[in-house]
């Protein structure tokens, strides 16, 4: 039997222990949306599985860690509007569910983009090329009926996807074929008549190298100038061990900003594996032969590599949390390395590892760096 004296004492330890580890986990965070959030938002892209909730131990990391999402494919063209007149909503509809449900900022991605677009959106019956006002009518019909659906609920929308050239010229898509060099100043102006209240982004990637970020730079303040309602510029991120380097990340960040628009990376991921030729691309139609020599990794990360990707994470984020004033969200593009595109882009199959939890959903030292950074602050 304990005293009243020894109970007393005893009682008086544990709370004094609980009062500490309340304090301790009020002030060190232990999620990445707990360590950024005077900062940015912290997000994430999720994938049909996540969305539909059979990837459980996937949605578990988004859930506690990220209070962001964005649509890997669900709300693409291809996946949305396969056929004329046939939307195919089911699957955005979840993917807004299950963002509602925990509260948290939902980006849709994307309006108008060359890819993952049917073909039919360009053709007439028998197969021709379309005229612009036909067109015209197309895009503003899908946006109005996309954008439209979730007004209000969505918070940002990716309105135009890759654009440019590398070279920093408009790319010769079939809307610009076919449009005409306004297709992107229409394609703002009816993201904004769906949903006034929606950030609107140009997003593209690449545009840390020079030629590209000044086509883009160039096109953004002339879409500013004509009084288009672009609120921000989405530079992907599709990053590797050596590029961008943070300098030059650092100005690219401070070049968009100047420019009176919100900068926010929307597609990060860091990947490890042997460069193929055009390293510094996302351009989703690459495709380079398989070749052992180009997946090193399959049966598990050296640890110099770990190191080296550990501090790239660390550098990246310290050049996003200097402008905090200006970058609102960083986005990772995948949950685990397991989830990731670039396990089968550019070369299909390999085991990369882009992102900050491994294969079984554990955070990897990366994801101890990153929250180090923000504690640093
Ligand atoms: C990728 C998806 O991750 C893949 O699942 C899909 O097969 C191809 O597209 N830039 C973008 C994203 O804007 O939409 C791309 O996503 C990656 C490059």
């Amino acid at each position: 039997m304990l005293s009243k004296m020894q109970t007393k004492v005893r009682l008086a330890g544990w709370t004094a222990l609980i009062a500490a580890v309340t304090a301790t986990s009020a002030q060190t965070p232990t999620t990445l949306k707990e360590a950024y959030r005077d900062s940015f938002h912290v997000g994430v892209a999720i994938n049909e599985a996540q969305i539909t909730g059979t990837g459980a131990r996937g949605v578990a990391i988004v859930e506690t860690q990220f209070d962001s999402i964005s649509p890997e494919n669900v709300l693409k063209w291809e996946r949305i509007h396969p056929k004329p007149n046939t939307y195919s909503f089911e699957l955005a509809d979840q993917y807004m569910a299950f963002g509602e449900k925990r509260h948290m900022f939902i980006v849709g991605h994307n309006l108008v983009w060359h890819s993952q677009v049917p073909d039919w959106v360009f053709r007439d019956d028998k197969g021709n090329l379309v005229d612009r006002e036909t067109l015209l009518k197309r895009m503003h019909d899908h946006i109005q009926t996309v954008a439209g659906r979730y007004k209000g609920r969505i918070q940002s929308w990716d309105v135009v996807n890759e654009a440019l050239n590398d070279d920093g010229t408009l790319r010769q898509s079939l809307w610009l074929k076919i449009i005409g060099e306004d297709y992107i100043a229409k394609a703002f102006q009816y993201a904004h008549e769906a949903d006034p209240r929606a950030q609107l982004t140009y997003n593209d990637y690449s545009l840390e190298n020079a030629a590209k970020r000044k086509g883009a730079l160039e096109l953004i303040a002339k879409l500013k100038a004509q009084g288009v309602p672009v609120t921000s510029v989405g530079i992907q991120g599709h990053d590797s061990l050596i590029w961008p380097s943070v300098e030059v990340e650092d100005a690219t960040i401070s070049a968009f900003a100047k420019l009176g628009v919100k900068v926010v990376i929307s597609e990060l991921d860091i990947d490890v594996l042997p460069p193929v030729p055009d390293q510094e691309s996302a351009d989703v139609s690459m495709k380079i032969q398989q070749d052992p020599k180009l997946n090193p990794y399959a049966k598990g990360l050296p640890q110099s590599v770990q190191q080296k990707l550990t501090k790239r994470y660390a550098d990246l984020f310290g050049v996003y949390l200097k402008h905090r004033d200006v970058v609102t969200r960083v986005t990772l593009w995948g949950v685990t390395d397991a989830d990731s595109w670039r396990n089968d882009w550019p070369v299909e199959g390999r085991t990369s590892y882009p992102l900050l939890f491994d294969r079984s959903g554990h955070p990897k030292p990366g994801f101890q760096a990153v929250m180090q950074v923000a504690a640093k602050e």
